[in-house]
């Protein structure tokens, strides 16, 4: 018997099933989408020819880890060097949860790939503080102000704010807008932080706490 119109489109679709089973592009396509965000599976191949075992510089520290060509800096700095006060939140440049500095310039490090920054300064926001452990005036500040909510995008802003401090240690309130105005904060917070940046500054160049109120002129 000669099998209907119907029977031979589910034959046919039966026949596609099995040879993307057989070929087994449904497990590297799923593959590449879970491993998109962990992009530092260990379980991945390096092309050959691609070295894997590099040095970094972060925090002042040389840092050996085996990173995938494809690996972006967040996932290597949390995942792999435990640098988790990195934030990972949209992790496609959007949010600025992930702010770390490359030679003293803030970057998205989710959007960074960890072999791209080799011979680079990295400085991630446990790399703010100072040698023994005491908080930047940015972060004390930060307290001071009490500009974190929720606190996730804290981190970000903090290496924000310092990097802006690095290149200008006594910038305008719509200037500390400006450079913070790639991190994105859920809880609206913006002011305070801002209340935070401009009180950091005058400490930082009074060597002492000037008049709170008088910072946010
Ligand atoms: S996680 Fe990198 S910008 Fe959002
Ligand atoms: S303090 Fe909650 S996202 Fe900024």
């Amino acid at each position: 018997m000669v099998p209907g119109r119907d029977e031979q489109a589910r034959q046919s679709r039966r026949e596609f099933i099995k040879r993307v089973i057989a070929s087994g592009a449904v497990a590297s396509a799923a593959g590449y989408v879970y491993g998109g965000l962990s992009g530092c599976s260990p379980l991945g191949r390096a092309p050959a020819g691609i070295e894997r075992l590099i040095s970094l510089n972060v925090n002042g520290q040389v840092r050996w880890v085996d990173a995938l060509p494809q690996e972006t800096l967040g996932m290597t700095l949390r995942y792999k060097l435990g640098l988790t006060g990195t934030k990972l939140g949209c992790d496609r440049g959007e949010c600025g949860a992930c702010t770390v500095m490359l030679d003293d310039i803030p970057h998205n490090s989710c959007s960074v790939l960890t072999h791209g920054v080799r011979g680079r300064r990295v400085v991630t926001v446990e790399g703010v503080v100072g040698p023994n452990g005491e908080l930047h005036p940015v972060q004390q500040a930060f307290i001071d102000e009490l500009s974190p909510q929720c606190g996730f995008c804290t981190p970000g802003q903090v290496v924000s704010a310092v990097a802006l401090l690095k290149r200008n240690p006594q910038p305008t309130r719509e200037q500390c807008r400006a450079a913070l105005a790639g991190n994105l904060c859920r809880c609206g917070a913006y002011d305070n932080y801002l209340n935070g940046v401009l009180r950091a500054a005058a400490v930082m160049a009074a060597g002492g706490l000037t008049n709170p109120a008088a910072l946010r002129t």
